[in-house]
């Protein structure tokens, strides 16, 4: 499975971390590539970007808090970015959300927790089921927004 993967400088040392835990998939790292002061919303929309499009499978991206990149990535049409802080948030952002995107805060999680987050956020599948219609109310709604501008 191709993963896209892009940070700020915020999250730039746990998405190196990040990196050696998914060697049994396909990474694409969009930076950024040092702690030099960059914009989330370059890399989340950037992110979103090659999700949407199908590039890549599923997206992950951190930023200091994972606010920031989260809120940038799902502006993009078609991303379902969920911030989470903890493996049940992970496997709920699965289970009912179909969440195609992770956001994480690099500043706030040790490495053993953001593992167990993505661990469990990548094995769990999404439910279907009465999710599916509430999922396409959002996407209906994306349609008949982008629209009209
Ligand atoms: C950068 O200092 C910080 O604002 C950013 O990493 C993130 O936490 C924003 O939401």
């Amino acid at each position: 499975m191709k993963i896209a993967l892009a940070s700020d400088h915020g999250g730039f040392e746990l998405k190196e971390y990040i990196k050696t835990l998914l060697k049994e998939h396909k990474v694409l790292d969009l930076g950024t590539d040092s702690e030099v002061s960059v914009d989330y919303s370059d890399y989340g929309i950037k992110a979103g970007e090659v999700v949407a499009s199908g590039e890549a499978y599923f997206g992950i991206v951190v930023c200091g808090t994972g606010i920031g990149i989260s809120i940038a990535a799902n502006k993009v049409k078609g991303i379902r970015c969920a911030l989470c802080h903890c493996p049940e948030y992970a496997r709920l952002s699965r289970e009912h959300n179909n969440a195609n995107m992770l956001a994480l805060g690099g500043r706030f999680l040790t490495k053993e927790q953001a593992e167990n987050i993505i661990k469990t956020w990548l094995s769990t599948p999404f439910e279907g089921d009465r999710h599916i219609r509430r999922l396409n109310k959002i996407s209906k709604y994306e349609e008949s927004n982008h629209a009209s501008h």
